[in-house]
């Protein structure tokens, strides 16, 4: 009988992370300061990381030494499975096997506690005692609440408006875990408080709560800013959920002709593909495939510039595909992936034609998600219900090229948390979304003047 799920003993957890960065055939373009231009030094990022984690940020070791109390804490819900989807297989009739990297069954219901407890791990051998960080769908907040009560740490979570209206419930976990949840834009910082003289109605957006958190972070007693997205170290702690799914896959024989994930700010997808990916640059034939919305294309539609991570421009100046900092998307209910930038990593294996990015219409994404619900029976994220519309349209190419595929894609979190979402797609609130041409235009007048890669 061929295995339904694949799972690993504790033994077996990676002890290292990989590094992409020593793999590289070319490399990527430095982030820089944005008052001097120059490439950013350590010492500029001090007051808001810790130094081991901005150290790690620049590392170009290929494998680094995951410490005891974070496997510690792994152990709890990782090794995460690898199962077999049959059923949804049987009801796509595809020539195809699709296997999926459960990660929903961690404590939060999502990849993020693979980087929030790593990073609260970080800060407390640092000597912080709070952190600060902003939150979209609620995910990664609710993550490093959790992480934050496991080492002893204080939390305070900037929320995306729009999202903390729709998912009261990721709130509450926040609460329960420990952490203070505000909604952004708020009158707690400068940035939010700009915002909300020239929009009372904001429905905010990751741009403008990372400017709140980073203004909080840097302003407060020890004191420092965590992300769950976007950056180098966070790329290298998602690591964890592809080393861990080749090893599964070894067990069983297997290797994927293709690798999915959604992609919002980078790190799930980044997380199952850049251990793939280095086979890739070591000669092996798989096709890497990078799934994000119609309403924030920024992988499909932007152009490759330097911009602001944030809104109130305060971040460095990454290389990455972006659509502006000034870019406020649709309120859509995947609000993980409503980010107008991408993690640089990515966005430079996008441009050396490493990945291919692929865009998917909310409706579209939600009929995926309630065929895999109806099918295989976890109700998906979202975030999560982009890569499955992925692998419906990747089934549907093996069917008419006649080929024999092997699909492995990262389930990044369950919806048990997201219920509004489906109800207002199965009630018929939910309507197609396509980002027009100018409303790109005009979003990116906010990058035109910045230094181009
Ligand atoms: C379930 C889920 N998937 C995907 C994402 C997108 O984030 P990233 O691209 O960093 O993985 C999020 C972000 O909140 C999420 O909650």
């Amino acid at each position: 009988m061929e295995p339904r799920k694949i799972v690993l003993p504790d033994s077996e957890i990676p002890k290292q992370w990989y590094n992409i960065l020593s793999d590289l055939p070319t490399p990527m373009c430095p982030p820089l300061h944005p008052g001097t231009g120059k490439p950013v030094q350590p010492e500029d990022l001090a007051p808001v990381f810790p130094m081991n984690l901005i150290e790690q940020e620049m590392s170009t070791e290929r494998f680094i030494d995951i410490p005891e109390p974070v496997i510690e804490k792994y152990l709890l819900w990782r090794p995460t499975p690898l199962c077999r989807a049959f059923n949804f297989e049987k009801l796509l009739d595809a020539p195809v096997k699709i296997y999926y990297k459960y990660e929903g069954a961690s404590p939060a219901g999502s990849h993020k506690p693979n980087t929030a407890i790593p990073q609260a791990y970080y800060n407390k051998i640092f000597g912080i005692k709070r952190l600060s960080s902003e939150t979209g769908a609620g995910q990664w907040g609710s993550a490093l609440s959790m992480a934050c009560a496991m080492f002893g740490l204080e939390c305070r979570i900037f929320m995306v408006r729009i999202s903390y209206d729709q998912k009261p419930y990721r709130r509450l976990m926040m609460t329960t875990w420990g952490g203070e949840c505000i909604a952004s834009p708020s009158d707690r910082t400068k940035a939010g408080q700009k915002i909300l003289a020239e929009n009372p109605d904001s429905p905010g957006s990751l741009g403008i709560a990372i400017s709140e958190a980073i203004e909080d972070a840097v302003g407060g007693k020890d004191s420092r800013y965590s992300l769950g997205s976007v950056l180098n170290h966070v790329m290298l702690h998602q690591t964890v959920i592809g080393l861990e799914a080749q090893k599964q896959l070894a067990q069983i024989g297997e290797y994927p002709d293709v690798v999915m994930g959604c992609a919002g700010g980078g790190s799930n997808f980044a997380g199952i593909a850049l251990p793939f990916i280095r086979d890739k640059i070591h000669g092996k034939d798989v096709l890497v495939v990078g799934a994000e919305p119609t309403s924030c294309p920024t992988l499909t539609r932007g152009p490759f510039a330097y911009d602001f991570g944030d809104t109130a421009m305060t971040t460095p100046l990454l290389p990455m595909y972006t659509l502006g900092h000034g870019f406020i998307p649709e309120p859509i209910h995947a609000g993980g992936l409503r980010y107008h930038g991408m993690a640089p990593i990515v966005s430079h294996l996008v441009r050396e034609g490493m990945i291919e990015p692929r865009a998917y219409d909310q409706i579209e994404t939600f009929t995926a998600g309630v065929k895999w619900a109806r099918s295989e029976g976890v109700i998906p994220a979202p975030e999560t219900n982009h890569v499955i519309a992925a692998v419906v349209q990747e089934a549907e190419r093996a069917k008419q090229e006649g080929k024999q595929k092997t699909i492995l894609f990262n389930f990044s979190g369950h919806g048990m948390v997201d219920l509004a979402a489906y109800d207002a797609f199965l009630s018929g609130r939910l309507h197609q979304h396509k980002l027009s041409d100018e409303a790109i235009a005009l979003a990116l007048k906010s990058i035109e003047n910045l230094p181009k890669p």
